[in-house]
């Protein structure tokens, strides 16, 4: 049998990770700045994590959601502590889509209103719903079409007074990405997203934080949304989560209620995802992991401004964005291929760092070197100024 082929694939088979480095089946070491997408936050095959999902292996990894799992009620308690919302309730699934799919069905139940506002760019999966407040007309099937979504334009007030001042009595929620990922890395003015929060105050909807990818710690706060001092009513969290177990959730704010059979899942918050989660929290919360993401972001992001050919550098935390120039177009594949780093991207000309929280200075500074080296090689121009490391 085929598989169904809808990925552009690189020619490597990755067998082995540990911490910020994979290795290939021939043994050649890569330097990880990608983290599979974001989701690798406390390293790969963190000793803490394979202990915990291990020792719950041999105990149980699974029963279905009709009897009592208190692991679930320890998540949530970590959770509350870790990320300052205590006061919120805790909803399992097991994917960024489906974390979204739940805030927007739960935000449309709350509010019995049936209008989303999603803004230009915006990417928050591929579930009907998600996908449907996806600005992205071409993974949009045509069953998905839907005129309860509309999108505005990113970062722009005015708009979104307007359509407010319009239609706000048919909005159920907004949905936002503090920084979004898949667009490029655009970085949310702090005064857009505290617009967000008094229109919603002002009209009863819901304001919905998809911190998928920017959440997690990745920005130096726990929710990148906590940048700009204000609270959603709804977070929805997967990436990091599980360092690579396939966990997601969304954080309920107290004032929204639940009621038995609104959402359900066979396999969310299952024993073996809910013992990687806390793994990773008390990885995050021993070793300072957010703090460390915010300094370490910052570290880069400055050392990344004295490079020449790489243009509006941007982001938070590990969470950076810049655009190539048209000569360093084939950057990303030449990191890949001839450096071994892994980057991502976005398209047209956009890399992607979204490295492990745990990554250290010295493996940013390796990161760095790599990099001269390939600018040179593809650039005519010298760099920028001189590059010293913390080594
Ligand atoms: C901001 C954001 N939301 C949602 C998703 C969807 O997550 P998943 O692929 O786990 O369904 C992604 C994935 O890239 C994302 O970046």
């Amino acid at each position: 049998m085929k598989l169904f082929d809808v990925y552009p694939i690189n020619d490597i088979n990755i067998v082995r990770a540990k911490d910020s480095y994979v290795w290939d089946e021939n043994g050649v070491q890569y330097l990880d700045m990608y983290g599979g997408h974001a989701v690798i936050s406390i390293g790969h095959t963190h000793p803490h994590w394979v202990k915990r999902i291990t020792e719950q292996l041999n105990q149980i990894a699974f029963y279905s959601n009709s009897i009592k799992i208190p692991i679930q009620q320890e998540l949530a308690e970590k959770l509350g502590k870790i990320s300052g919302k205590n006061n919120y309730q805790l909803f399992l699934c097991n994917s960024g889509a489906e974390a979204n799919e739940n805030a927007l069905k739960l935000a449309s139940f709350h509010s019995g209103r049936k209008k989303i506002i999603a803004f230009s760019k915006a990417f928050h999966g591929r579930t009907s719903l998600a996908v449907a407040a996806t600005d992205n007309l071409a993974i949009i099937a045509p069953v998905n079409e839907t005129d309860n979504v509309v999108f505005l334009p990113y970062n722009d007030e005015q708009a979104l007074k307007e359509y407010f001042k319009k239609h706000g009595n048919d909005i159920a929620a907004v949905i936002i990405e503090a920084i979004q990922g898949v667009g490029g890395i655009t970085v949310a003015d702090e005064y857009f997203l505290q617009t967000i929060r008094k229109l919603c105050d002002e009209h009863n909807s819901l304001f919905i934080a998809d911190e998928v990818q920017c959440g997690y710690g990745r920005t130096g706060k726990f929710f990148c949304l906590d940048h700009a001092n204000v609270e959603a009513d709804i977070y929805t969290m997967a990436k990091g989560m599980g360092n690579g177990f396939p966990v997601g959730g969304i954080l309920i704010a107290p004032h929204i209620q639940p009621k038995h059979g609104m959402l359900g899942t066979t396999f969310g918050g299952n024993h073996l995802a809910c013992a990687a989660a806390l793994a990773v929290l008390e990885v995050i919360e021993k070793d300072d992991l957010i703090e460390k993401a915010g300094d370490h972001g910052q570290y880069v992001l400055n050392k990344l401004k004295e490079f020449d050919g790489l243009q509006n550098i941007r982001g938070r935390g590990l969470m950076i964005g810049f655009d190539v120039a048209d000569e360093l177009k084939d950057l990303r594949k030449h990191l890949l291929q001839k450096h071994m780093v892994f980057t991502g991207e976005a398209k047209p000309n956009v890399i992607r760092l979204l490295p492990s929280l745990s990554i250290s200075l010295n493996q940013l500074d390796e990161f760095l070197a790599r990099m001269v080296e390939a600018i040179e090689e593809l650039s005519p121009h010298p760099l920028k100024g001189s590059f010293e490391t913390v080594q």
